[in-house]
């Protein structure tokens, strides 16, 4: 894990240099991507969704303040993390979106203040958002064709999830066949929950079966529809809420949000009774107030509020924002906390050598969960808060798992507690751990990093299985825990071995097919899945190198810049040796600033990071970049609206310019390809004659772009 600053502590956003700003976003992105693989892979989170959401809010803040950001999302492409392997696999055809959450009355005043600025909506003009339960358990999307219940599916990663089908037949609430009027094909959304009642009676069973109790309803809940045996589920007993839809044919029954959610219950299905329509802030405020009252005896868990714009066709125009619509939000409650023993200190290695301190806790319940660990975040965290091993501490978590460490109890701290030294040796290897220093300003870079490199075994097996993980050479069968093993017999070491190691088990006395876990079977898939990303594609090559601050995105916008490796590497290596025009190749790219450009030139600057590269490229032959998504008569190209827009706001044309993979540019230049120009354009419109750029009307946008 990489350290992270506390960003209940960090500092206020607004007040963060860019270079700050752009560490904290990516050691946010790197954290909040293994929380989110512990959460939707295997169903065990380490963190309270509270403490998620501080970070997520963090990393969301952060890239609002610094949109330039955006083009180095490096892990948190997708939302969640990919599916276990043991179900067949769903791709939805309309991704599974998450919500961005809000805290406070004021924040949902901000939201709706937000959604009226997009649409430009004038304060007199009524708009209606429903508010309803955000229910706590995990969402599933079941298609129903002509009426009949036909697939059922999780979220997963949110662009492919697990095929559930035969255990969501067993729920139930969830008609086989819906009745009445129903389009010819609807993906009905919604979350699958326990009851309060159910989940106790359910780990009373349990513990009489001497089977481990479930630690909530939640993961009760998880733990039941992830079930391959469809009889084990039936015998747990699951609900639904319906909520929401995905793919669709045929006309809608509604064209509002509560009038969506009328049908589902007109058709059958259960839909929670507390969905309200509102027509204000104060009326959006008070069904929270009312809905957070009722919460204890609803008989199932919520965690929030959820509010969405009611108009559908306004939902279409505000759209999304990577990851969730600008059209809801989740209003959450808040955190709970309670008080135990700081039993000791763990110190992680994350890929990039960082040391993570971990408060290991003396077990204890917070709001029903029992939690044994927190992270700490770093080392200035420790000390501001001058946590001790021994202490009696706070720790908080809302909704969920684990928690963050609020504060320590003074008086409960025992005679002869020592103020906790920061290891400045690196846990797993031994070699010396430093905080480098920021050129720039002066200070020291919040992680403690261990200057092993990849000698260290935590930082090399950290990048190896960066490396063959799903966004890089995504090689199945190869995951963190074969890594593990295979680094410590010295099987793999370094990424080449990985290329080899078919050809070394032939020759090998001791085969892999008699390794523990392993079989014939699964050594074939193993090494045809290898053999496959021979050819990964170049983009996905550059990721998997795990060069610092080049994410998917910078990754691809290397690869398509340079076309092949050999290119990247020769304009990168003489950057290195002080090749300004090589340097001005980097940072000339869209993108790409001095820091993304200065690792990059630091990569290709170590000897063994090229002969690491050298041995690779005899066993591949990266393909050309992957296609991007969809090609639109404007991707690629670089727009300026200009003058006054009737049919949409400035936000929104950016969005959907943004959206067709074109680039929204203020100013117009010889670079810009097309000048989308209302009435009362002026310097703008000449600016496009001088420079021969083609200009067209807003009406002429919408035809071009299919309206
Ligand atoms: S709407 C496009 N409504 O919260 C928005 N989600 O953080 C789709 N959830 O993945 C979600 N209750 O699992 C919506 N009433 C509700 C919800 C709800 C619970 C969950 C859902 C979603 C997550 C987002």
């Amino acid at each position: 894990m990489s350290a992270k600053p506390d960003p209940l502590r960090a500092l206020p956003v607004d007040q963060l240099m860019p270079l700050e700003a752009r560490m904290e976003w990516q050691a946010l992105a790197d954290e909040i991507a293994q929380h989110d693989v512990l959460y939707h892979q295997k169903d065990a989170p380490s963190i309270s969704d509270s403490d998620y959401d501080v970070l997520r809010r963090r990393f969301d803040a952060i890239l609002a303040a610094f949109p330039e950001l955006q083009n180095e999302a490096t892990s948190l492409a997708r939302v969640g993390a990919k599916p276990a392997e043991k179900f067949a696999k769903v791709r939805h055809a309309v991704p599974m979106l998450s919500l961005a959450n809000t805290f406070s009355d004021e924040e949902v005043g901000e939201f709706v203040e937000r959604v009226r600025r997009f649409l430009d909506w004038p304060e007199e003009r009524e708009i209606a958002f429903t508010a309803e339960p955000k229910i706590d358990g995990l969402s599933c999307s079941i298609r129903y064709e002509k009426g009949q219940l036909k697939i059922a599916a999780t979220r997963g990663d949110g662009e492919e999830g697990e095929d559930v089908t035969a255990n969501v037949r067993t729920i139930r609430s969830i008609p086989q066949v819906l009745r009445g009027d129903v389009p010819p094909v609807i993906e009905v959304r919604g979350e699958v929950y326990m009851s309060t009642a159910d989940f106790l009676a359910l780990n009373t069973r349990q513990e009489a079966e001497d089977k481990p109790p479930f630690a909530n309803p939640r993961n009760a809940a998880a733990g039941s529809l992830r079930q391959l045996d469809p009889l084990i589920t039936a015998a747990r007993p699951l609900r639904f809420f319906a909520y929401a839809w995905g793919a669709a044919e045929g006309d809608l029954p509604s064209d509002t949000q509560s009038g969506m959610v009328a049908a589902f219950g007109t058709m059958g299905l259960p839909v929670n009774p507390l969905t309200k329509r509102c027509v204000s802030v104060e009326e959006m405020i008070a069904q929270y107030r009312l809905i957070e009252e009722k919460r204890p005896t609803l008989g199932y868990d919520i965690d929030g509020v959820v509010y969405k714009v009611d108009d559908l066709a306004l939902q279409q125009r505000l759209g999304c924002i990577s990851r969730s619509p600008r059209w809801a939000t989740a209003r959450k409650f808040p955190a709970e906390q309670a008080r135990t023993v700081l039993l000791d200190i763990d110190i992680q290695v994350g890929r990039t050598g960082a040391l993570t301190p971990v408060a290991k806790l003396q077990p204890i319940t917070v709001g029903g969960v029992v939690v044994s660990n927190a992270t700490l975040h770093n080392e200035d965290e420790i000390a501001r808060k001058d946590v001790r091993v021994g202490d009696t501490v706070i720790v908080q978590r809302a909704g969920d798992v684990i928690p963050q460490i609020v504060s320590v109890v003074l008086e409960k701290r025992p005679a002869g507690a020592k103020p906790y030294e920061f290891p400045h040796l690196c846990p797993a290897c031994g070699s010396h751990a430093v905080r480098e220093t920021d050129p720039k300003t002066g200070e020291a870079e919040v992680a403690r990093r261990c200057t092993a490199g990849l000698i260290c075994p935590a930082q090399a097996t950290e990048r190896l299985k960066h490396f063959a993980s799903r966004n890089a050479f995504d090689i199945e069968g190869l995951g963190d825990k074969q890594i593990e093993g295979f680094y410590a017999d010295g099987l793999i070491t370094r990424p080449r071995d990985i290329f080899t190691l078919a050809e070394r088990d032939a020759r090998s006395l001791k085969k892999l097919k008699d390794r523990e876990g392993y079989g014939a079977v699964s050594v074939k898939k193993l090494f045809e899945a290898i053999e496959a990303r021979r050819n990964v594609t170049l983009n996905r090559f550059v990721f998997g190198l795990g060069i610092r601050h080049v994410g998917e995105t910078t990754a691809k916008q290397l690869a398509r810049h340079f076309g092949s490796i050999e290119k990247l590497r020769e304009v990168a290596v003489t950057a290195s040796a002080d090749g300004e025009a090589a340097k001005a190749e980097l940072t000339g790219i869209d993108g790409i600033g001095p820091i993304v450009a200065g690792s990059i030139v630091d990569f290709f600057g170590e000897a063994h990071n090229l002969e690491e590269l050298d041995a690779l490229m005899a066993y591949l032959t990266p393909e050309a970049m992957e296609a991007v998504a969809a090609a639109s008569p404007v991707s690629g190209k670089t727009v300026v609206f200009t003058g006054a827009l009737e049919r949409m706001s400035r936000d929104e044309a950016k969005a959907m310019a943004e959206r067709l993979g074109a680039k929204v540019s203020g100013s117009v230049s010889k670079k810009t390809d097309l000048v989308v120009a209302g009435p009362g354009a002026g310097s703008k419109l000449a600016d496009a004659k001088k420079h021969g750029v083609e200009v067209i009307s807003e009406d002429e946008w919408f035809e071009r772009v299919g309206g």
